[in-house]
């Protein structure tokens, strides 16, 4: 069986040809980040415009690269939200015009449930198991009880995690996607050079908050850095341990309240290598297997629309769209 996969939502056009829900054919990503990075974050408007000159080329490079015909698909796997929704519009609109011109059924993906199942691109992992779902947006962990069961958690209260690395790249002067940017700089530096504040919340909760740590790290840049003399490189580690901390420590605490012992981390944050360092160490000393999708497939990609796509039009062969009824939705839960 073959899958369109097809991804808008935020700043990259995406489209990928998945066979059989797990041999990759294609998988092509046009990033904006050259449109957004002067502006310090993505513009919507800017996103939705580069996501139409570029969806019908995007498409056409997957198709030729996987050497199949867009005659050849059996199904269209497209984001339907989280997301913006101009950006989302593109995609959907695009995917329900080529459903209702060749006849391919269409299913509508949530972009998290998209990274929740991005690892089944390369390894099947038995149920149930536990997912930190961490990215530009989101900061969610989940129960995976099975395709299509998926119970929350904990969550951000405030920032996502993925927002603070790229608010405090911003602080230490770089462009968006800050990330990457804090994951290199923080190679050169001492992370036990400064302590910055942890937010566990209340006793045993597995919510999140990180809007502290970057208005901590924001206060350190403006008033002690240069009395101190830090460098940019030990503020990055620095702000990256405490990141990388808590979100380890509430892993474990997850599998504890849980009592499993299988964990996946995926989203963009997912493709930072301290985070998959601490992760892999913590769940080993705990006796739990922990996995992390290529970084390719932790950052927005179709690949893993087509595979969210795939799984749920196999499992629910009712999810096939009602082409007139279906729409995007900016704020979709999962
Ligand atoms: O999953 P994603 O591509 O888009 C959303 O769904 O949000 O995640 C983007 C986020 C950005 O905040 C970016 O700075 C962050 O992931 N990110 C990283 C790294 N690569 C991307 N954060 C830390 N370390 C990285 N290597
Ligand atoms: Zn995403």
């Amino acid at each position: 069986m073959l899958v369109l996969g097809l991804e808008t939502s935020c700043d990259d056009t995406a489209a990928a040809v998945l066979q059989d829900g797990n041999k990759l054919l294609s998988n092509i990503i046009n990033d904006q980040s050259n449109i957004h990075s002067k502006y310090g974050g993505i513009v919507p408007e800017l996103a939705g415009r580069s996501h139409i000159d570029q969806v019908h080329k995007v498409i056409r490079c997957a198709l030729e690269s996987a050497q199949v015909k867009l005659r050849d698909i059996d199904l269209l796997a497209v984001t339907v939200g989280p997301g913006l929704i101009g950006s989302l519009l593109v995609g959907l609109n695009t995917a329900k015009g080529i459903s209702y011109g060749l006849g391919t059924p269409l299913v509508g993906v949530n972009h998290l449930e998209g990274h929740l199942l991005a690892i089944f691109l390369q390894k099947q992992i038995e149920f149930p198991f536990i997912a930190l779902v961490v990215s530009g947006g989101h900061t969610d962990l989940y129960r995976v009880n099975n395709f299509g069961q998926y119970q929350l958690l904990g969550r951000t209260r405030d920032d996502a995690a993925g927002e603070s690395f790229d608010k405090v790249a911003k602080m230490l002067g770089h462009k968006y996607p800050g990330g990457p940017k804090i994951e290199k700089m923080a190679v050169e530096g001492n992370a036990k050079a400064h302590k910055f504040p942890r937010a566990y919340l209340e006793k045993a909760s597995l919510d999140f908050s990180f809007s502290g740590l970057k208005t901590s790290v924001k206060n350190y840049i403006d008033k002690l850095q240069s009395s101190n003399g830090l460098s940019d490189g030990d503020i990055a580690a620095a702000f990256q341990e405490a990141v990388v901390e808590v979100l380890s420590k509430k892993i474990i605490m997850a599998c504890e309240q849980e009592g499993l012992s299988r964990v996946v981390v995926t989203g963009g944050v997912a493709s930072n290598g301290a985070l998959r360092k601490a992760v892999a160490s913590v769940c080993s000393d705990s006796g739990y297997e922990s996995w992390f999708p290529d970084p390719v497939f932790c950052t927005d990609n179709a690949a893993m629309i087509a595979c969210a796509g795939y799984q749920k039009y196999k499992n629910f062969p009712a999810s096939k769209a009602d082409l007139l009824n279906m729409d995007a939705t900016a704020s979709l839960l999962l």
